[in-house]
């Protein structure tokens, strides 16, 4: 049996110690030995073991102890107790007190490689099940994390829309997770097991699209030397995902609103109509209603995209979900590349709240990707941030910059006070009055806040 696992023996009879570790090592583990308890602690501080077969007397204190250390320390780690002969209390105390397992002694070396076997392999299905669980859980999110009203909102709908079939249209700024969000409802509902087909309507030209689209005959165009199903054959039975739908061209634009009316549509250069089972999932990152305005979108697929309409809320709207998904984020690149980016600093979250996300959670996962590339251990600090993060507040300050040179006079104390007002109400407005958060974001405490509020008698608009 081939074995990788790392255990600390610690026995301080030289001789036993030496004959368990022989017997171990040639089972294939990775032992380190220690004679008493100073050793045994050192050599934890040293690395990570996945089991510590301790004895319970020893020359500098006592094994029953260190074992709550050890499992103080990792209580993951795997423990077993070796205890003399008489010494049966002992050994149900031991258990009582997070021991795994124990070794009545003097017991039989093959004996003790079972034990070891067992444990190890219930500590492999503790892990396999946790991790299983782990997955599980993101596979729920699908990716869509969030506490925040808006987002909770899109989970809801996720969940009661599990069985229906009904178009929808997702809206939201560039990154803010459209396609996610296109993916969680495929996977939960009743098409999970069919094909989720996604074709950006935004990329490719006019010509090309409609045979991607619809698929084409033999011969239909030069260069169609045989003929090939469009992506909504090839959805049957599935989703269709038409990413960037407010970029189609006015002709497949009609040919499509016959699709959503009917279920058919012929592919380029055929006569014959193809009949297709497919739900559609539409996204844009426009604003529809202009485009129709501006005569760039038919009023009338956009009824019939509209039917459930899901609208993503920008990152800057999500309060707190910022951490929560940068958390996620630096789970995964951590371990992706080897990292130890533990969490970000105070003034970090500050700026983060602060930020306007211009690409939301796509620009968040770029800092982060970048953070554990280049940092790689500690804590996420300012001077991690591009300037372009940090340079809100200047903005902010700038465009209440007096024109010193054209004023006649300036009051300082009237002027600087009329500005405190205006930042304080900002920052109110932007949380919805709540004072922490406030607070929070203007880096100033919370009772001085209220405070000022009663001060300057600030309202919320239209009480
Ligand atoms: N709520 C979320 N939690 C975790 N990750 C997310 C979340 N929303 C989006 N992401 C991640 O952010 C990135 C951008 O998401 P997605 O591609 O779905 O955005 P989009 O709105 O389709 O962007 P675009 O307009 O540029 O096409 C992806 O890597 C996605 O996994
Ligand atoms: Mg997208």
């Amino acid at each position: 049996m081939k074995q990788s696992a790392f255990i600390l023996l610690v026995e301080d009879n030289e001789n036993f110690r030496l004959i368990l570790q022989e017997a171990l090592e040639s089972a294939g583990f990775h032992v380190t030995g220690a004679a008493n308890v100073t050793r045994a602690r050192e050599a934890m501080t040293l690395g990570k073991f996945d089991l510590s077969i301790l004895d319970v007397r020893l020359p500098d204190g006592n094994g029953i102890e260190l074992m709550r250390e050890f499992r103080q320390s990792d209580p993951d780690m795997g423990i077993i107790i070796m205890t003399g002969y008489a010494e049966v209390d002992t050994a149900i105390d031991a258990v009582r007190l997070g021991a795994n397992d124990f070794l009545k002694k003097p017991f039989d070396i093959d004996e003790m490689l079972v034990r070891i076997g067992e444990l190890m392999k219930t500590r492999q299905l503790k892990k396999d099940n946790i991790s299983l669980r782990e997955q599980v859980r993101g596979q729920d999110v699908v990716g869509l994390i969030g506490h925040c009203d808006g987002i909770r909102k899109l989970q809801e709908t996720i969940k009661l829309l599990a069985n229906s079939d009904s178009t929808v249209l997702i809206s939201g700024e560039s990154g803010s997770g459209k396609e996610v969000l296109a993916k969680a409802l495929h996977k939960s509902g009743s098409r999970s097991g069919k094909p989720m087909v996604s074709i950006n309507c935004g990329a490719i030209p006019e010509e090309l699209l409609e045979s991607e689209l619809f698929g084409h005959v033999k011969g239909a165009f030069t260069g169609a030397i045989r003929a090939r199903p469009g992506r909504f054959e090839i959805a049957n039975g599935g989703t269709i995902f038409l990413d960037e739908i407010g970029d189609m061209s006015p002709k497949l634009q009609v040919k499509l609103l016959r699709v959503l009316q009917e279920r058919c549509f012929e592919p380029v250069g055929s006569q014959q109509s193809i009949q297709v089972d497919v739900r559609v999932i539409a996204a844009t990152h426009r604003n529809l209603e202009a485009e129709i305005e501006a005569g760039r979108f038919r009023e009338d697929l956009y009824y019939r995209l509209n039917v459930i309409p899901l609208q993503l809320p920008p990152l800057r709207e999500r309060g707190d979900d910022i951490f929560l998904i940068a958390d996620h984020f630096l789970n995964r690149f951590n371990s992706e590349k080897s990292s130890d980016i533990t969490g970000v600093s105070d003034d970090v979250k500050r700026a983060m709240l602060a930020y306007h996300w211009p690409g939301n959670v796509r620009e968040l996962q770029n800092l982060i990707e970048r953070v554990t590339t280049l940092k790689r251990q500690g804590v996420m600090e300012l001077e991690d941030l591009p300037s372009r993060m940090l340079s809100e507040r200047d903005r902010v300050l700038k465009s209440f910059q007096m024109d010193v040179q054209s004023a006649s006079n300036i009051d300082l104390k009237a002027t600087v006070d009329e500005f405190e007002s205006h930042l304080i109400l900002s920052a109110l407005q932007r949380f919805d009055w709540n004072k922490n958060r406030a607070a929070n974001f203007l880096a100033m405490n919370r009772t001085t806040l209220v405070e000022k509020i009663k001060k300057k008698g600030l309202q919320p608009a239209g009480s």
